[in-house]
């Protein structure tokens, strides 16, 4: 089976992007043994100190976010980092030809019932007039992106990963600690009849979401003339996995909840990577009036409304917005 370096040297990505890419899954690899070391290695449950966000953190949210941090900012290849658990830039290397973003562990709440989690990270460019501790650099759309992807620490462990060249998912063969190409060139299907979305926001949703959710729930006898299934993992990496798998669709839409956010996902580290690998599988990731990677941000921990999956239902529901 082919190994994770030769498609990426196939895929024409440079040297130091590859080795890059390494560095940060060498990170993961040891995220996913603490992951399943679980209860074992006092590694599950709350810590007492909230992030950014004002969530409360999780123990394996701050060891995730430090490993990734370490492991990155020795490695030579990153200029700075940017993290859902850290308030600010992370300064590394000031001749680092990257930019790197990521949400450490996602789906965190689902540590406690020993469900679907991962880590999702987006890479960019550098430029070369930026300082180290500069967050401006970071405030590019995210089609300047030259590679994405997410780490599921499920029941086995699996990258999804682009660099521009297709989406493609490996699982790790943890008897020698490499990723290997099992799935090269995924495509979302485009035959579906999948939804998720969290319903119990539905009384907070805008107008148009309201319907399109109420036409798929009509089944059959509603316009759109099928049954539907709904499925939410409550982690982006497990929903967005399942997608590019079987295929659906993934909303987290803009609600009435706290109108001053735009929506609960946040566009560097967890809606661009997955619009990227969703987009390069041939599906559609929008935030209702535009293409999430075309969105420029403002700030880093900038949030944004969430509709992906396969192009004719995202298309479908687009069309409510109309
Ligand atoms: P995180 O654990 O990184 O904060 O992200 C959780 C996100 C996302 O992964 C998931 O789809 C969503 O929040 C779940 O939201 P609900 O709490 O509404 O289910
Ligand atoms: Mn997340
Ligand atoms: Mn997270």
């Amino acid at each position: 089976m082919k190994r994770l370096n030769s498609q990426m040297q196939q895929d024409g990505a440079p040297l130091e992007l590859i080795l890059l890419i390494r560095t940060l899954l060498a990170g993961c690899k040891e995220i996913s043994f603490r992951v399943s070391q679980g209860a074992l290695a006092g590694v599950l449950g709350s810590t007492l100190s909230e992030n950014v966000q004002g969530e409360t953190q999780k123990k394996l949210d701050v060891i995730s976010n430090q490993i990734l941090k370490d492991i990155l900012k020795e490695s030579g290849y990153v200029k700075a980092i940017s993290s859902e658990e850290e308030d600010d830039v992370v300064p590394c290397d000031p001749e680092g030809k990257y930019l790197v973003s990521f949400d450490p562990l996602d789906g965190s709440s689902n540590t406690e019932i020993n469900s679907l989690i991962g880590t999702i990270f987006s890479i960019a460019h550098a430029p070369q007039w930026m300082e180290p501790n500069d967050p401006a650099a970071f405030l590019q759309p995210g089609s300047q992106m030259v590679a994405a992807g997410y780490v599921l620490y499920g029941p086995s462990t699996m990258l999804a990963m682009t660099t521009g060249k297709g989406t493609h998912i490996y699982t790790l063969d943890k008897t020698h600690g490499g990723f290997l190409l099992t799935h090269p060139n995924v495509q979302v299907p485009e035959l579906t009849a999948e939804f998720s979305i969290n319903a119990s926001n539905q009384r907070h949703w805008e107008p148009p979401v309201k319907q399109y959710i109420s036409d798929l729930l009509a089944g059959e006898e509603g316009p759109r003339g099928k049954n539907y299934n709904m499925r939410w993992v409550a982690a982006m990496v497990g929903d967005v996995h399942r997608l590019l798998c079987r295929g659906g669709i993934f909303m987290y839409p803009y609600d009435k909840r706290e109108p001053d956010k735009p929506g609960k996902l946040r566009l560097l580290y967890e809606a661009n990577p997955m619009a990227f690998l969703i987009e390069q599988a041939g599906g559609l990731a929008s935030t209702g009036a535009g293409r999430i990677m075309e969105v420029m941000p403002e700030e880093i921990h900038q949030r944004v409304p969430v509709i992906l999956g396969s192009k004719d239902e995202v298309e479908a529901c687009l069309s409510y917005y109309d």
